[in-house]
């Protein structure tokens, strides 16, 4: 519709505007791990890589998921494309629907792969679309992956929102046989539970991001952009990364986590709770804005130094060895995780289990 450029822009601004009154307390404070002095490693030992499904990153972290398909949202995409191929990070970009409909908004896309010919990247769309868009989608940027982004919550709240769900999962079973690279279904911070993650395995997901609560708000973005509906009601709705980790169910597409992560500290808790690889919106959108692609890639360099420091403090070689660190779930967490009846005691005694 005609509001959407306008849309992706003000996603941009009032996500980077709301970031002054973030919680001050999220799920990820209700997390600790046991210390254990004698346990710590050399970090010259320590390798960053992770294998997420069949590939290999180079770095734990990865840019989510955000925009393009406006002059403003381009040069960020760009902004973002040049750290990623700097970096090795692997990138996503926003929702491609507006870059199928308007080939002069498909070039706020396309840069990313023009910056970063060789890189890992990642198209986007939701779910409500059919298979040949997904196509379309993943030949622009002759993509190596596919998210497909779940937003009920945002829809509901966003004046011009989707109201009808109901043909969402088969939707995403059309696209999952279709699509030509790997689907990675994800929220867009409201997070993905026990129940979603076994339907989508069972339909065919072999990577899902559980994108939960805690960071960028896209309630109230939305109620910030709407004149007249309000769901300022919701706050709070939905589940943060950590709680849909530590609820997700064995039989699960391979996992990935995003939402509220703030430095590198966060990354360790989450690759801590079953995440394979853990990705990055608000936190590097506003490095971009606040420093362009340079500032992206010093805050980049620092977090791939301090990740390796953190593991070599707990005892991590490789991202999987901190899934037998021993974990304290307190606070809000630790309720989740009593009312799910999530066993916390053997959480925190991990490292006994081997
Ligand atoms: C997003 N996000 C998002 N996700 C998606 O799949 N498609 C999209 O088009 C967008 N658009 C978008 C715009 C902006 C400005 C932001 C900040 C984010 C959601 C994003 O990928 C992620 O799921 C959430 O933002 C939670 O992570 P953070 O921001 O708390 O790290």
């Amino acid at each position: 519709g005609s509001s959407r450029p306008g849309r992706k822009d003000d996603h941009v601004r009032l996500a980077s505007e709301q970031r002054g009154d973030a919680p001050p307390r999220t799920d990820y404070d209700d997390l600790e791990f046991v210390h254990h002095a004698l346990a710590g490693t050399n970090p010259e030992r320590v390798d960053l890589s992770v294998t997420v499904g069949d590939w290999t990153w180079p770095t734990p972290f990865y840019v989510n998921g955000m925009t393009g398909g406006t002059e403003t949202t381009a040069r960020i995409n760009r902004d973002l494309a040049i750290a990623a191929a700097e970096t090795g990070m692997p990138m996503a970009c926003g929702s491609m629907s507006v870059a199928l409909e308007d080939p002069i908004a498909a070039q706020g896309f396309t840069v990313i792969r023009e910056e970063n010919p060789n890189g890992f990247v990642m198209a986007n769309l939701g779910a409500g679309r059919g298979p040949e868009d997904a196509r379309r989608a993943v030949g622009l940027l002759n993509a190596d992956a596919l998210q497909i982004h779940l937003n009920p919550v945002q829809e509901t709240a966003m004046p011009e929102g989707t109201r009808d769900f109901s043909e969402w999962a088969h939707g995403l079973e059309r696209i999952v046989e279709a699509c030509p690279v790997p689907v990675v279904v994800k929220e867009v911070g409201f997070g993905l539970s026990r129940p979603t993650l076994e339907l989508l395995e069972s339909i065919g997901v072999r990577l899902a991001d559980v994108s939960g609560a805690g960071g960028t708000d896209f309630l109230r973005i939305e109620n910030a952009r709407s004149t007249g509906s309000d769901f300022s009601m919701l706050s709070g709705f939905g589940q943060s990364a950590l709680a849909c980790l530590l609820d997700a169910p064995a039989r699960s597409p391979v996992l990935l986590a995003s939402g509220g992560v703030r430095h590198p500290y966060d990354v360790v808790k989450a690759l801590a709770c079953g995440a394979r690889a853990v990705g990055v919106a608000g936190t590097f959108l506003q490095a971009v804005i606040d420093g362009g692609a340079e500032g992206l890639v010093e805050v980049v360099n620092t977090w791939q130094a301090q990740t390796r420091a953190l593991f070599a403090l707990l005892g991590a070689e490789r991202a999987d060895d901190l899934t037998r660190t021993d974990l304290l779930t307190r606070g809000r967490l630790g309720e989740f995780c009593r009312l799910r009846g999530i066993d916390v005691e053997a959480l925190s005694r991990r490292s006994q289990n081997r």
